[in-house]
């Protein structure tokens, strides 16, 4: 996505090269990759869902006092609603938080958050391509993509020069690395729940 020139800020140009290689391990890792599969399978994309529900919803309450809640509304209720739909059980974070001690870490914390609104955008418009069964998809397609990363960026505009690049770079990667804990947890889980059902059904 071509963002324009002289908008962002140093923090945000730190923030995104210092994490590449964190979103890459997140957006391929195999919890996620139903996501962008053609056709998308229910089974994946359920898959996908539950597992970004729980670090969501575990960081939204840590973190979204920061941000005024009418410009920036939690999201992790809309995963639920979506999973509910899909007859799917919702499942809790059992990774510890990162620590969000100072503004400047809360602010690296929901760089993660946010910033996930731009993959959630270009996700919303590969399910309606691409899928052939319907989806419930409030939680993507809710995504206000770039709109609400300016928005970010604005908001935190006049905060920044209080804040500290390095101590918010940290805590960007200690959330993805959060995020990432998770999904390995998830994916641990999934392949004992299968070996479990085949050695059952005596596969
Ligand atoms: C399959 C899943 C995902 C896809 C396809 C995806 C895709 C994208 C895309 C296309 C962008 C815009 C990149 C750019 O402008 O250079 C982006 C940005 C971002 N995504 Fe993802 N994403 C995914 C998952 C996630 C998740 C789960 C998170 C965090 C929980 C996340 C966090 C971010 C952040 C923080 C940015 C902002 C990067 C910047 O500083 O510009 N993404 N993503």
């Amino acid at each position: 996505m071509k963002m324009p020139a002289g908008i962002f800020p140093d923090m945000a140009k730190q923030l995104k090269s210092a994490t590449t290689d964190f979103h890459r391990a997140l957006d391929h890792h195999e919890m996620l990759r139903g996501l962008l599969s053609t056709p998308i399978s229910e089974v994946n994309y359920t898959i996908a869902l539950t597992a970004l529900f729980g670090p969501t919803e575990a960081l939204e309450i840590a973190l979204s006092d920061y941000l005024p809640l009418e410009k920036f509304s939690p999201r992790a209720a809309l995963i639920a609603k979506d999973l509910q739909d899909l007859k799917a059980q919702l499942l809790p974070c059992s990774i510890p938080l990162p620590t969000f001690e100072s503004e400047s870490a809360i602010v690296g914390g929901l760089y993660v958050l946010e910033g996930s609104h731009l993959g959630g955008s270009v996700i919303a418009k590969h399910l309606h391509h691409h899928s052939t069964i319907s989806l419930p998809c409030r939680f993507f397609s809710e995504s206000e993509g770039y709109t609400r990363w300016q928005r970010f960026w604005n908001y935190l505009t006049p905060r920044l020069p209080h804040l500290n690049q390095e101590d918010a770079t940290e805590a960007a990667k200690a959330t993805f690395s959060f995020f990432i804990a998770h999904f390995d947890e998830c994916a641990k889980l999934n392949r004992t729940r299968k070996a479990q059902l085949n050695s059952h059904l005596g596969l």
